[in-house]
């Protein structure tokens, strides 16, 4: 089990990416439940912290594929131009579990 933040550092509504260990952590409050997935687009890299989040739906900003925070799934791959450009399209998100503790939230390996 690895320490990622503290509740108080996501603000509902909001995604925070953090550094733990060799993993990127992407962290989400969607109405007070909190989620944890891969802060890497597994399209092209794009780190998704920095992309949008509107309700429980992430944009990631580089070429806009979108994902649901809840369950790390694909919504809507990247449009068919950029398809053609880079080769392939996006995938699913990995999603850690999270325990919370004290306030604090770890990821489970
Ligand atoms: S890098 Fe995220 S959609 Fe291309």
């Amino acid at each position: 089990m690895e320490k990622v933040c503290s509740v108080l550092d996501v603000p509902d509504g909001k995604m925070k990416g953090f550094t733990v260990g060799s993993k990127y952590i992407l962290i989400a409050n969607v109405d007070g439940n909190f989620y944890a997935l891969d802060a890497v687009c597994p399209h092209r890299g794009g780190y998704l912290p920095v992309g949008k989040l509107e309700k429980k739906i992430l944009t990631c900003p580089v070429h806009g594929a979108q994902y649901d925070v809840t369950t790390g799934k694909l919504l809507k791959d990247v449009s068919e131009e950029v398809k053609e450009i880079t080769g392939s399209g996006a995938s699913d998100l990995d999603i850690y579990k999270i325990l919370i503790m004290e306030n604090l939230i770890y990821i489970r390996d």
